[in-house]
């Protein structure tokens, strides 16, 4: 699959990329330098919760939030649809 155009809202920020499908969307948000919360790295701490605005999005098995289908830890999610777009500013 080619690479992917990804819509980051961070920080009350917009910023548009190309990402592969095989890079996290916290390492692609990491990589384009655009600050994004995170900790663990690992799906433990929840700190780099996101929200799926636009878009699909390929979770890996057993990092889902339950009752949450938009909501990702984007540590383990990795960009599916040629357009995503993510929102970091949860309230
Ligand atoms: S950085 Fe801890 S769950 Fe993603």
């Amino acid at each position: 699959m080619s690479s992917t155009k990804v819509i980051y809202r961070i920080n009350k920020q917009e910023n548009e990329v190309e990402l592969e499908p095989s890079v996290t969307l916290l390492d692609g948000a990491l990589i384009h330098r655009l600050d994004p919360p995170y900790s663990c790295l690992e799906g433990v701490c929840s700190r780099c919760e996101a929200k799926v605005e636009s878009g699909e999005v390929q979770v890996i098995s057993g990092y889902e939030i339950e009752g949450h289908p938009r909501r990702i830890k984007t540590c383990q999610t990795f960009p599916k649809s040629s357009s995503v777009t993510i929102n970091y500013d949860l309230d």
